[in-house]
């Protein structure tokens, strides 16, 4: 059995009993900043999509999604997106832009296995690395920051949303300036 044939039986993955509100979207999509290319992992059912389009239509949006069914549906209700069907530290280490970015996720880190919890944070800490002045725009419904990140990075909370089920917390990740 492939490694992403298992994953697809576990119910971690997910993470959430309900699709993300329009009002966490939408913090989400505010916390980016004004960047020019914004990668989101884990877009399942789209709404974090649909207001990523909505606030930079002029930025190039990659959409990350593990689940076949849930990567075609984003297909078929966005036209013209770039959806890549995969893990998201495959798609991520193959990604590269001249300037700034913003990765947008969703993953549930705090209910991921381990194994891959810690290669799709190593993942997305290379990225900040690579390219730099970007961030990682992260939720979770747990009040403490979403996973521990490695001692260049600082997170930073951009606020609460209520109106979401359950309410959760929006985050930023960036790379500490070097001194
Ligand atoms: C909280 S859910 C979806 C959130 C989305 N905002 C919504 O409302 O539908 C998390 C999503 O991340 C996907 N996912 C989890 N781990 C992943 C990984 N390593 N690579 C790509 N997608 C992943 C799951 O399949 C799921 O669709």
């Amino acid at each position: 059995m492939s490694i992403l044939s298992h994953l697809l039986k576990m119910p971690a993955l997910t993470g959430a009993v309900a699709p993300s509100s329009r009002y966490l979207a939408s913090a989400m999509a505010r916390a980016t900043g004004e960047v020019r290319h914004v990668v989101e992992l884990g877009a399942g059912t789209g709404p974090v999509t649909k207001a990523l389009r909505s606030r930079l239509p002029h930025a190039s949006l990659v959409a990350v999604e593990i689940q076949p069914v849930l990567a075609q549906q984003l297909r078929n209700k966005f036209a013209g997106l770039d959806v890549r069907l995969g893990l998201a530290h495959e798609v991520l280490d193959g990604l590269a832009y001249p300037d700034p970015a913003a990765v947008v996720s969703s993953i549930p880190f705090r209910s991921l296995p381990q194994g891959m919890r810690e290669i799709t944070i190593a993942s997305i800490e290379q990225f900040l690395r690579r390219v730099p002045g970007s961030r990682l725009v992260q939720f979770t419904y747990q009040p403490r920051v979403p996973f521990e990140a490695a001692a260049d990075f600082r997170w930073h909370k951009m606020c609460s949303v209520w109106r979401n089920a359950p309410p959760a917390g929006v985050w930023v990740l960036r790379s500490l300036p070097a001194t």
